[in-house]
């Protein structure tokens, strides 16, 4: 594992500033449990305010726009989430890919204006069950990867990878330990052939797809898992610093 486990909660479209006592929770709680990264994305409309109780939890975007401002009515720009707080974006995720068209073209513009203004990336990446079982899971996934990453210039440690098989992200289903470390490694491979061993081992790779607390361990423990990103346990601290106590556990950590 490149660095300290790293422990994303994609809080998708859920929360209202009710739920700021969750991240102030989660705030205190990460303060005990130094030796993980601990992060949140909230929705645009509370980046701000959870931005404003952290002391010790990053804060990012689940989103950006490609482009600079102008007329594009509803939607909000890199420089915009970075001026609210957030210092990571996270581009490409599958949900994002399937209610909105993402191409990986698309992808691969706004990593690029998400690292100009300053922001850290965390790339989505994974297949549907239907690829799986066609055997076809890696090649898919490495395709999405090297078309998402495009001719990416900036130094490795902007950028975490997140691979999150669509088959198991809120459905209860987890891949097994066996496909999780198959996929990591094949990733990790990829990323030693683009930016070279050294730059490579910056870049945490991250599992996603129903990871809660009994599960977690096991999970982060896979080999090549640099941690998770979590959506529906990371809604309520308890079940949220369950996956960080699990994170803290690791080998690595
Ligand atoms: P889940 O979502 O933990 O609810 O499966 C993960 C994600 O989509 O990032």
């Amino acid at each position: 594992m490149a660095e300290r486990p790293y422990i994303v909660g994609n809080w998708k479209m859920n929360g209202t500033r009710a739920m700021l006592s969750e991240a102030r929770a989660i705030d205190r709680a990460a303060q005990r449990y130094m030796k993980v990264e601990v992060a949140v994305a909230p929705p645009y409309t509370l980046i701000h305010a959870v931005h404003k109780e952290a002391e010790q939890i990053g804060v990012g975007a689940q989103d950006c726009h490609s482009g600079p401002e102008g007329a594009h009515t509803g939607d909000i720009n890199a420089s915009m989430v970075a001026d609210a707080g957030a210092k990571f974006v996270i581009l490409g995720h599958s949900e994002r890919r399937q209610d909105h068209g993402e191409t990986n073209e698309l992808i691969n513009a706004k990593i690029e204006s998400a690292l100009e203004a300053g922001l850290r990336v965390i790339l989505c990446c994974g297949e549907t069950l239907e690829t799986r079982d066609a055997g076809g899971a890696e090649t898919f996934v490495l395709d999405q990867l090297k078309s998402s990453l495009g001719a990416f210039q900036d130094p490795a440690e902007r950028l975490t990878i997140a691979y999150e098989p669509i088959w198991a992200i809120g459905t209860g289903r987890t891949a097994t330990t066996e496909d999780i470390a198959a996929m990591h490694t094949a990733i990790r491979k990829l990323l030693d052939e683009t930016f070279g061993e050294e730059a490579s081992s910056m870049v945490r790779i991250l599992y996603g797809g129903s990871v809660k607390p009994e599960n977690a361990t096991e999970i982060l423990n896979t080999p090549e898992v640099g941690g998770a990103l979590v959506g529906g346990a990371s809604l309520s601290a308890e079940s949220f610093l369950g996956i960080v106590v699990g994170a803290s556990e690791t080998e690595e950590a």
